[in-house]
Parts: C-alpha cells; sequence; structure tokens
C-alpha cells in the first residue's frame, strides 16, 4: 500500500498526486516509471516519475484522466492509498553533456519531460523547452520548466497564449539555426513522429519515450512490443526510449487502439457506478 500525501488538479483532468514509496524516491532515474494498481480488482499502468524526494521518502506522478483507471486513481484523495506501485522500472535515459539540448513536451508529456529537461540541464548542457497544449487552460509544469530550462517557448492550438500552433510548428521555426545535438520528445504518436520527421534530413539525434500497452512491465508479456529498425523490442525494458529515427511509428499507433472497444465499455461500466 502507498499512501497519498497531497493531490492537485493542475488542468482540467490533469491531476498531480505525491505518494509514498521511500523504495522508488530512493532509486528512480529521469526517464523511468512505476506500474501501479489502484485497487484490490484493478489493472495496471505505467506512470512516468515526475519528481521524487529521497529525504521524504516521496514521488510525484502527474497523469490525464483518459479511462477508467486514470479517472479512478484522479479520485482518490490525500491520506487514501493505493493498492500497489511497482518501480522504478524502464530504462534511464543517458544524460551526458552533448551541448545543445531540445526538449519537446505535447500535452501530458509535458510531466514526463521534465526530470529529463531537468537532468540535461544539471549535466552542463544549453537547453530549449518546448511545451504545447491545445489552450491556455490546459497549461501546467510552465514555472517549473521555465527554472530548469535556459529557454522556454510555448505552443497553444489557438493561440491563447505563446505560440499558435503546436510544438512541430515551434520546432520547425527554431530548428534550422538552433544547432541542436540532441532532440528529446514525448507527446502522442503523431507529434513524435512529426519531430522524428522533421530532424530526419539533419540526422540530428532524436529520442522519444514510447508509450505503447503495458502489462507486467518486466519483458514476460509482450504487450508493449515495438519496431525498431525492423527489429520487436519490448518498450518496458529495453525502453521507454528509443532513437526516434528507427521507430515504426505507424505500427504503435495501431497498437495503441487494440483494446478501444474494450477500453469504452469500461469507461461507461465506471460512470454508470
Ligand atoms: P483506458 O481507457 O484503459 O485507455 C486509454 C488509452 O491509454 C488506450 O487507448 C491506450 O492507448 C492507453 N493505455 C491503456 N492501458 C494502458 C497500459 N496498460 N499501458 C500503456 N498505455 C495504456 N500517462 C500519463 O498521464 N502520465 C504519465 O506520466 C504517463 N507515463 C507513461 C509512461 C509509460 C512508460 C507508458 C507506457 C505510458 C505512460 N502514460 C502516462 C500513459 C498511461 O499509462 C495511460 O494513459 C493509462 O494506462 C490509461 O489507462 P486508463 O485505464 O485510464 O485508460
Ligand atoms: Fe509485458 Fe513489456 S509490458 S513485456
Ligand atoms: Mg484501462
Amino acid at each position: 500500500m502507498n499512501k497519498i500525501i497531497s493531490r492537485e488538479e493542475l488542468a482540467p483532468n490533469i491531476k498531480k498526486l505525491i505518494l509514498e514509496a521511500p523504495f522508488v524516491a530512493d532509486k528512480v532515474q529521469p526517464g523511468q516509471f512505476v506500474v501501479i494498481v489502484v485497487d484490490e480488482k484493478g489493472e495496471r499502468i505505467p506512470l512516468t516519475v515526475v519528481d521524487k524526494d529521497k529525504k521524504q521518502g516521496t514521488i510525484t506522478l502527474i497523469f490525464q484522466e483518459v479511462g477508467k483507471t486514470t479517472c479512478r486513481l484522479g479520485q482518490l484523495k490525500a491520506t487514501e492509498e493505493i493498492h500497489s506501485l511497482l518501480g522504478p522500472l524502464g530504462k534511464a535515459t543517458e544524460i551526458k553533456r552533448v551541448g545543445k539540448v531540445i526538449t519537446v513536451g505535447g500535452g501530458v508529456g509535458i510531466a514526463e519531460v521534465y526530470p529529463v529537461t531537468h537532468a540535461f540541464k544539471e549535466a552542463g548542457n544549453k537547453v530549449t523547452s518546448i511545451i504545447g497544449v491545445r489552450n491556455k487552460d490546459l497549461l501546467f509544469l510552465e514555472q517549473e520548466l521555465r527554472k530548469v530550462s535556459d529557454e522556454l517557448l510555448v505552443a497553444t492550438d489557438d493561440g491563447s497564449y505563446g505560440h499558435r500552433g503546436n510544438v512541430c510548428d515551434v520546432l520547425k521555426e527554431i530548428f534550422p539555426f538552433a544547432k541542436a545535438d540532441l532532440v528529446y520528445a514525448v507527446g502522442p504518436v503523431v507529434m513524435m513522429q512529426a519531430i522524428c520527421e522533421l530532424t530526419r534530413p539533419s540526422g540530428t539525434k532524436t529520442l522519444v519515450s514510447l508509450n505503447p500497452i503495458m502489462v507486467d512491465a518486466t519483458g514476460m508479456c509482450a504487450s508493449c512490443r515495438v519496431s525498431i529498425k525492423g527489429e520487436m523490442k519490448f518498450g518496458c525494458v529495453d525502453g521507454p526510449e528509443f532513437d526516434a529515427h528507427e521507430v515504426d511509428f505507424d505500427q504503435l499507433a495501431k497498437r495503441l487502439k487494440l483494446f478501444s472497444k474494450q477500453e469504452k465499455k469500461a469507461m461507461e461500466c465506471c460512470k454508470d457506478r
């Protein structure tokens, strides 16, 4: 059992939880995630560890309520407990001093780029962060990312704040001049795919953190398989980060929709209760 220490709504349907998890707080590295089970009958879902406090023995999770489990998690209050938590899982990001790094987060991907952006900055890189949401009200972690970036650029689809357009539009504008040594992106599959095509002609190293459906998250069930340079890899143990120029994004997008019918039904049953 892991106790919830605090709960905050960062934006509509985006929640932040600080949870008691001393072992994870002690060991977790940027880029890694945990698998949680909300209650006894619940399913397992992976969530990135956004922050940690070793002294307090706590970790921070930020998630978007998209279906039954994330909505159930969002209903829990401070002092309540989640049934179980496994981690840290996945390979940590290789943090090195490479020079100029551009990190890109779209939607809830903003939460996932935060720890990596922080770590690249601490390692002595010059970091530009680009974050994007549909409109100003959906923005979160802006101030936190500003503190750990040399430059922060914000995009909103409707132009209500920052640049009008999406994160790819902003990257397209700055990319020819930015001379980046590394681009790191997390967000919806279409966004990561577009960024990958943007950096491909220059051969700029581009990493993406993939989000395939995970069940055991220890390399046993093959649910999270992704095609990397034509070879099958497991997102949970070989990733979640991969070289964007080697990812089969179309296959990933197809596999993410495999259980759409069941997910919709589960959500409807949940609403009926
Ligand atoms: P459902 O209605 O069951 O599913 C909605 C959609 O979520 C599905 O169509 C599918 O695309 C995806 N999904 C469903 N089950 C899983 C699963 N077991 N594993 C992966 N994807 C699934 N989301 C966040 O909001 N914040 C994060 O920090 C975050 N980190 C992630 C880290 C990793 C390594 C991965 C693989 C995913 C991460 N996700 C994160 C996505 C998150 O796991 C899904 O949004 C969540 O599992 C949806 O569950 P649900 O029951 O609420 O929705
Ligand atoms: Fe089962 Fe990766 S989630 S092998
Ligand atoms: Mg689900």
